[in-house]
């Protein structure tokens, strides 16, 4: 009977994992599931043979004050160009990558039903961002909120000052776990290690596997109080049968 519960359990959980092994989140304009999309827009075009975001998204990830959520870039004058590029990346890897699932949670906000939380990023990808945008001008650490909005547009709060990009990020860590609050999560893993998250990336989707890796460390943990309700099973049966 135990044994029974515990495969099913075992079972159940396999598949939920493999749901969200190829998923997209429920926010603003990911698609219900991924699927291959012809036509997505240069820097998301990575993510053509599986994608949560439509052509549409793709190309609109490449415009300042695109229609996705009207944000402003350029809050303390125009953003470098240099720097604007690992924006775009993000938003392509936002709204296109369908190997989130490991790091999507509920969120109780009025734009968007779930959001990803701590996405453990290659040391490369968040380090090169920083280094492209240290020469820049920001007046706020954490872009989510805060902002005046009255005009349609973000703009800074009355209470911020434009100051230097490493005064309000000191580290590339700083940067991008706060810029969209712990949207993700600094690691020092590079590219090669299949345990980080890539935002540039060429040919398949090197983070179907990273993914992977993440949803079976967490299934090894919830599989560890099932084989210790075995293992106790089994004892209590075998002292049972002893003493008796
Ligand atoms: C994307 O769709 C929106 C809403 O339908 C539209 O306003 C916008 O012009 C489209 N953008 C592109 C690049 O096609």
């Amino acid at each position: 009977m135990l044994l029974f519960l515990a495969s099913l359990l075992a079972l159940s959980s396999g598949i939920l994992s493999l749901d969200k092994l190829n998923m997209c989140m429920n926010a603003k304009h990911q698609k219900v599931e991924p699927g291959p999309e012809g036509a997505l827009y240069h820097q998301c075009a990575p993510w053509s043979d599986n994608a949560c975001c439509t052509a549409n998204t793709s190309e609109e990830a490449h415009n300042d004050y695109s229609y996705l959520y009207n944000f402003n870039w350029n809050h303390c004058g125009a953003m470098s160009s240099k720097c604007k590029k690992h924006f775009i990346q993000d938003t392509c890897f936002y709204e296109c990558s369908p190997h989130l699932g490991p790091w999507i949670q509920p969120v109780d906000q009025s734009w968007r039903k779930e959001r990803i939380l701590n996405v453990p990023l290659c040391k490369e990808d968040c380090e090169q961002w920083w280094e492209d945008c240290k020469d820049d001008v920001t007046c706020k650490i954490d872009w989510h909120k805060g902002w005046d909005w009255s005009s349609g547009t973000n703009k800074c709060p009355a209470d911020s000052k434009c100051r230097k990009w490493t005064d309000v990020f000191a580290t590339p860590k700083s940067m991008c776990e706060q810029v969209w609050s712990y949207s993700y999560l600094y690691t020092t893993y590079t590219k090669d290690s299949g345990r980080c998250m890539q935002l540039w990336f060429t040919g398949s989707n090197p983070n179907k596997k990273v993914a992977e890796y993440y949803l079976n460390a967490a299934q090894r943990g919830q599989s560890f109080p099932v084989f210790m309700l075995l293992f106790l099973s089994v004892i209590l049966f075998f002292c049972n049968n002893v003493l008796a």
